[in-house]
This record gives structure tokens, sequence and C-alpha cells, in this order.
């Protein structure tokens, strides 16, 4: 029997990406465009994502194709991002992906990006967690911060959100940190790989599941969301001016302007921590209470997502835990996971490094299901910037 071929386009927000996946599993190529432009300006300019991703689009799937050795000719169906994410930029996927399925005349699928990064997972661990539901499945990025209840069900999956953030992302809270001491942006990487060198004070910032005990304080609920089930919603921004009133307090503001003034114009600010150089440099910039204020920064956010995250498990009996998300790249968050994962007996998983961040890898895997059960998108589809799951 001939294997089915699917091919996978992302572009929900800054990276343009392209990938052809056999049947759900087995990753042909994965062709990911990271756009560079946004670091001159500390965070995505929408605008001009969608600019780079009209550019970047035909030779990433060009290229996605020529790694797989495949033509259109051998695919089975064409899925791409229908949301969350920027308009402008899902826009420039969703046009090509509608073009190139109505030329090939094949089926058009489309794939909330949420569902995706739990696929970068289960695209791995799918063997290992064959038999194994409901999952709680975390959702970590730089937009997203999701707990959800993942149900298998004839073949597909049903999703139930148990918690998600009421104010920043933890993605967010990293860069914005990072950007607040005068890192590069992205500052997530800069954050891990600086926490390494100080020392947690963990009574620093104890505060991160305050504001949800005291005030009883959930996000907002939307329409469908379940009204008596317990939530585990996260807060962030509080942790983020607690930093800022401790940079305040402990006098650490001109140092930090001198700091980025330096790194600026050494050109270290559009680097990345994996450049061993670049990393030598900034680390001599940063003085011991810097990095533990870092490491006690990182030690709350993990912590407030280990914990929620597990609460959650015991509350809906959940058989396995999925990390995903850009921030399940983050060295302690894994460390922190897998430790209390094995105290509690919950198998765990996370995807390799190189699907933790957006990849159209994930879509496509996200879309096998979808195939086998033929639930394919209209002509009509267009973007869904909030689209949930
Ligand atoms: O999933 P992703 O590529 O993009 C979206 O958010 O859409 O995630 C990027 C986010 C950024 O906020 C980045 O700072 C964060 O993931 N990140 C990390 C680490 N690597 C990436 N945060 C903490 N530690 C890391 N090692």
């Amino acid at each position: 029997v001939h294997s089915k071929l699917i091919l996978g386009i992302e572009s929900s927000c800054d990276e343009t990406s392209a990938s052809v996946v056999r049947e759900g599993r087995e990753v042909l190529s994965n062709v990911v465009a990271s756009q560079l432009v946004h670091v001159n300006y500390g965070g995505v300019v929408p605008e001009l994502a969608s600019r780079e991703h009209l550019r970047a689009i035909v030779p990433v799937v060009r290229e996605a194709l020529q790694q797989a050795g495949v033509s259109y000719a051998d695919l089975d169906a064409i899925a791409v991002t229908e949301g969350p994410g920027l308009a402008g930029a899902l826009l420039v996927g969703i046009t090509y992906a509608k073009a190139a399925a109505f030329a090939a005349d094949r089926p058009l699928i489309a794939v909330n990006h949420l569902e995706g990064h739990i696929h970068a997972v289960l695209m791995e661990a799918n063997e290992q967690f064959a038999a194994v539901s409901p999952l709680l499945a975390l959702v970590v990025s730089g937009g997203h911060t999701h707990l959800y209840l993942a149900e298998r069900l004839e073949g597909t999956w049903r999703y139930r959100n148990v918690g998600r953030t009421v104010d920043d992302a933890a993605g967010e809270a990293f860069d914005k940190v990072a950007k607040l001491l005068g890192l590069p942006y992205p500052g997530g990487p800069w954050m891990d790989a600086l926490a390494k060198l100080g020392t947690a004070d963990r009574s620093l910032f104890p505060f991160t599941q305050i504001k949800q005990k005291v005030t009883g304080k959930s996000a907002p609920k939307l329409a469908g969301e379940d009204d008596d089930a317990q939530r585990f919603d996260f807060s962030f921004s509080g942790l983020k001016t607690a930093v800022r009133r401790y940079t305040e307090v402990h006098h650490m503001g001109s140092r930090i302007a001198e700091r980025e003034q330096s790194l600026r114009e050494r050109g270290l600010l559009t680097q990345k921590p994996s450049n061993a150089e670049a990393f030598a440099a900034v680390r001599a910039e940063f003085d011991q209470p810097t990095l533990d204020l870092i490491a006690s920064f990182q030690n709350a956010v993990v912590k407030n997502l280990v914990r929620h995250t597990f609460a959650a498990a015991e509350e809906f009996g959940a058989k396995a835990i999925v990390v995903s998300g850009g921030v399940s790249a983050n060295s302690e968050l894994r460390t922190t996971m897998t430790n209390t994962a094995q105290v509690s007996k919950l198998p765990i998983a996370f995807p390799q490094i190189a699907l933790s961040t957006d990849n159209a890898a994930m879509i496509a895997a996200a879309a096998w299901p979808k195939l086998v059960a033929g639930h394919f998108a209209e002509d009509t589809l267009e973007p869904t910037p909030q689209l949930r799951l």
C-alpha cells in the first residue's frame, strides 16, 4: 500500500516553515526560515512578518519538497496553520496552501497551531503513549501558555482547555525580563544559559501563585468553557513587575543601561547564546547578583509551570504529560518536569529541541489523523487569529 505524505505549511508568527511528513511520524524534511528583521525591534513587527513570509514561502516549500525527494504529485494532502497567530502572517501560508491544493488537486487540511505543538511531541512519543489517554499537555511559548486535557477519540483527539495565562505568556515573561536586564532578543535562551551561572533565591519571588489563590482570579471565561471544573490558570506579569522593582530597589538601572549600550555597540544584541564567543562576551557583562536574579526568576516561572501542570494532571486523572512550545526547550523546566514526573510516576515527553519552536513538521503531523478521518478544510478557509483549541 502506498504510504501517505502530507506537506505542512506554518506561517503564524515569525517562522516560515514547510515540511513533508509520512503518516504523522516520519519527517522527510522540515525547513524553517526564521525572520531576522525583528531582532532590531525587540519583538515581532506584524507588517514586516507578513512581507518576510511572502518572500520566503516559495523557496521554503521548494526546498522542503526537494529535501524530501518528492513533488506535488506524490503528496496526499496539504496542511496549513489556520490560527492562532498574526492575521497577515497566517494569510500568506493559507493563500499559498489553498492555491497549491487547488493546482495539485489535493485536499487541504486546516490545523490549529496549538494542536501542532502537541503533535510535535506525539509524532515521536505516539508509540510510547499508544494506548495512553487522557494526556495533560502544557503548551508554553512566546505567545501561549495553555494546559489541555487531550483525549483520544476514535483515532482523532479531543482537547479541553483546563488552564491558560491570564496575562503574559511564559516566553513573553522571559523575553520581557531579558529586555529589562539589557539582554538580546529573544531573551529566553539567554536567560536559560545565564541562569546556570546563578543561584536561585527561592524566597525572592514566591507570589506567582498568589494572584490566583488569594483573589480566586481566573482568566475570564470564554464561550463554551467548562464552568464547574477547577481551572489551572497562570499569571506572569506580576513576576515581571517584581523583577523590575528588584532592579530599582537595588539600583541596577544605570548598570543595565550601560550594558545594553555596550552590547549594542559590539553587535551582540543580535547574537544567540549558542555562539560561544558571543556568550562569553555577554556573560562577562553580568555580575553575580544579576545572575542570581536571573536564576531566581527562572526558578519562579518553572515552579509555577510545574505545579499547575501536575496539579491539573492529578485533578483530571491524566495518564501522561507532554510539554511543548518554545519554552519547553528551557533546561530547568525539562529537568524539574522530568524529576517531578518520576516522583508522580507519570510518563512525560518533550519534543526534540528542533521541534519545540514553531515548525511545519508538527502541522503535517497533526494533520495526519484528520486525513485518515477525512476532515478537510473548506475552499473558503481564512485565517483565524484568535482560534481556540
Ligand atoms: O514556540 P516559539 O518558537 O514561538 C512562539 O512563541 O510563537 O517560542 C518562542 C519563545 C520565545 O519567547 C523564546 O524566548 C522562548 O520561546 N524560548 C525559551 C527558550 N528557548 C526559547 N525560553 C526559555 N528558555 C529557553 N531555553
